[in-house]
């Protein structure tokens, strides 16, 4: 529940970045020996992939709220829980690390936030380019090598985040010179080469449109700390920009905010870099402006709901064009309860900027959707009640403690997610 009103005062310290963390862990399945991976989220999208890899039979031990070891040198299943599986997407990196590390996998089909169509055909190219047999059936993707991968030429018809970071995670261990053509070039791509590099692969280009790995034979274990999430960053920029006050966000890559910050400054904000921080402060009314979704360095499709929640109470009429994903405008009928103003025609929404928002019961669709409604009812008149909040769990740590102790009105009225979900890194131990 959200008393709306307060602006947010303070300092806040931003969390290691989910996407990174989704895909490091399941190709910590290739590496033999301890990785211990430092600057870990708590979130639940983190805790169900260390369940998966404890359920194939990998060692887990917690060694500090944000830091773990994992040791999959005795793993010997190429499949986990099904159940476990189908409820998060990134179980898909188990496909490119199994087959890497044992020339088999088998993986339930990709779960998720649902908004449109989240085809895995490029992952498959990928690996039939190197030499997998990938099949579908029941639910389950299955994958086989069983002489093992050998490098190609893979040139990736859409930009994808998942692909590139899948068919890299599998090249790892080929024999011979993978290259990646039509890469994506988001931060955690560039984290997870780094993550492989630090345990003796060979990745070179990442960060960059073509990738270039030179298969090795074995990755050993190693010391590695995820960068900071430059999403969770941005949802907090734009819950200052929407609620006001002045807020000092630490442990950042500036750089890798860029694409926000300077959306938010046409809006009128004011952005200050500092080393591994920002300062962000809005102390007068928001300006419209227009929005379009690119891969990176383009603005991020997992900040437009987010900018669009601030949006509704800037001046003027903002036109917001999503194009990463066919249908991420769910919330929108939620928003549209707190008295905001947005007409969705296909992928693009016209906001009219509203005097007020009011507080009502909204439901989260996906997980971005409802960071969105958080920042609405941080900056709405009277109480909104967020339901379904598991979702938010899945991808912000102690989003409500955080915002709390900015000096926003919100708490829990009920446990975040079901007892089994809620299991956090603690709990593995
Ligand atoms: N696509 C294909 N074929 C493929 C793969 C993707 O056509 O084989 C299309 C998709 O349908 C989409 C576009 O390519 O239209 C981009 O998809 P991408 O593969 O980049 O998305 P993803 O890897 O499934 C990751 C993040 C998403 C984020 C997107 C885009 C993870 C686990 N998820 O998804 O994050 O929206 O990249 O940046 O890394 C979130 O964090 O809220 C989230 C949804």
């Amino acid at each position: 529940m959200i008393r709306g009103g307060n602006a947010l005062h303070g300092e806040v310290e931003i969390s290691g970045a989910k996407n990174a963390a989704v895909a490091i862990i399941p190709a910590a399945l290739m590496v033999e020996g301890v990785c211990r991976i430092e600057n870990i989220p708590q979130i639940s999208d983190v805790s169900l992939l260390l369940k998966i890899l404890e359920d194939m039979g990998a060692e887990i031990r917690v060694v500090n709220r944000n830091t773990v070891d994992i040791d999959c040198s005795k793993v010997q299943k190429t499949t986990a829980s099904f159940e476990l599986m189908r409820k998060i997407r990134a179980s898909y990196y188990l496909i490119g690390a199994g087959l890497a590390r044992f020339g088999h996998a088998e993986v339930a089909m990709p779960g998720g936030c649902n908004f449109g169509v989240r085809p895995i055909d490029q992952h498959i190219k990928g690996f039939q380019v190197l030499g997998g047999e990938v099949t579908v059936n029941g639910g389950m993707v299955y994958a086989n090598a069983p002489e093992g991968l050998v490098g190609g030429t893979v040139y990736l018809d859409v930009v994808s985040v998942g692909a590139t970071m899948n068919i890299m995670i599998a090249a790892t261990l080929a024999k011979g010179k993978t290259t990646i053509e039509n890469a994506a070039r988001e931060p955690h791509i560039v984290d997870l080469a780094n993550f492989l590099n630090s345990m003796g692969a060979d990745i070179r280009g990442a960060g960059t449109s073509v990738i270039r790995v030179y298969g090795a034979k074995k990755l050993t274990g190693g010391f590695y700390s995820i960068i900071p999430d430059q999403i969770e960053a941005g949802t907090y920029m734009a819950a200052v920009a929407a609620a006001g006050g002045e807020v000092l966000i630490k442990n950042v890559i500036p750089k890798h905010l860029d694409c926000i910050t300077s959306k938010l400054q046409e809006m009128g904000v004011t952005i200050v870099d500092l080393d591994e921080a920002v300062l962000i402060k809005r102390d007068k009314p928001l300006c419209r402006t227009n929005v379009k979704t690119m891969p990176y360095p383009g603005f991020p499709t997992d900040m437009q709901p987010q900018i669009a929640a601030a949006l509704c109470l800037a001046g003027g009429t903002s036109i917001v064009t999503e194009s990463v994903w066919d249908n991420r405008y769910k919330y929108v009928d939620e928003l549209k309860k707190m008295g905001a103003m947005i007409q969705v025609d296909g992928k693009t929404a016209v906001i009219e900027g509203a005097d007020v928002l009011t507080g009502a019961p909204v439901s989260c669709c996906d997980l971005r959707a409802g960071a969105a409604l958080v920042i609405a009812g941080l900056c709405a008149q009277g109480e909104t009640i967020v339901e379904q909040i598991h979702y938010i769990e899945r991808g912000y740590e102690d989003l409500v403690s955080k915002l709390k102790s900015l000096g926003a009105d919100i708490e829990y009225l009920k446990a975040p997610i079901d007892p089994e979900e809620k299991s956090t890194l603690r709990a593995i131990s």
